[in-house]
């Protein structure tokens, strides 16, 4: 799977350890930035929700100091379902019922054994399609209408 990652400066050694992991498991990662220094996390949700949207299948991940400002940032682009996740039933469910397209992870307030844990069942996880395409159908719907 082609996967687009990226990072402000907090987020910037977990980045490098889901990248490490991505790699050794076979997947296609495209690193988008940051490089350590310091970075605006939207410039860097702008970056990879871009990548996501025009490369079908692909999917992202984005690190941050909480997760909430990626997340926050990279739901303005349209077809874009940014996922913010710190436990393993979300980080599942929101593929099986979301079709989340990038999962979103906070480098202050999870360890990078509960990131790689998350980041392969993110990236391993099916959408289950059925009732749930219906309700992310209404989501497109609502990108159209405001
Ligand atoms: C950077 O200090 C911090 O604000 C950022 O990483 C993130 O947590 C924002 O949501």
């Amino acid at each position: 799977m082609k996967i687009y990652i990226g990072c402000d400066h907090a987020g910037y050694e977990m980045k490098a350890a889901v990248k490490e992991l991505l790699e050794s498991k076979g997947h296609t990662v495209e690193d988008m930035g940051g490089d350590g220094g310091r970075v605006d996390y939207p410039v860097i949700a702008k970056k990879v929700g871009k990548a996501v949207v025009s490369d079908e299948g692909s999917r992202g991940i984005l690190i941050c100091g909480t997760g909430i400002g990626m997340s926050l940032a990279a739901n303005k682009i349209k077809g874009i379902r940014a996922a913010l996740c710190a436990d393993h039933f979300s980080a599942k469910y929101t593929r099986l019922h979301n079709d989340a397209n990038i999962m979103c992870m906070g480098a202050r307030t999870l360890g990078i054994g509960v990131a790689l844990e998350l980041t392969e069942l993110f990236v391993d996880t099916p959408f289950e399609g059925g009732r749930h395409a219906t309700r992310v159908d209404l989501i497109r719907e609502m990108e159209e209408e405001f």
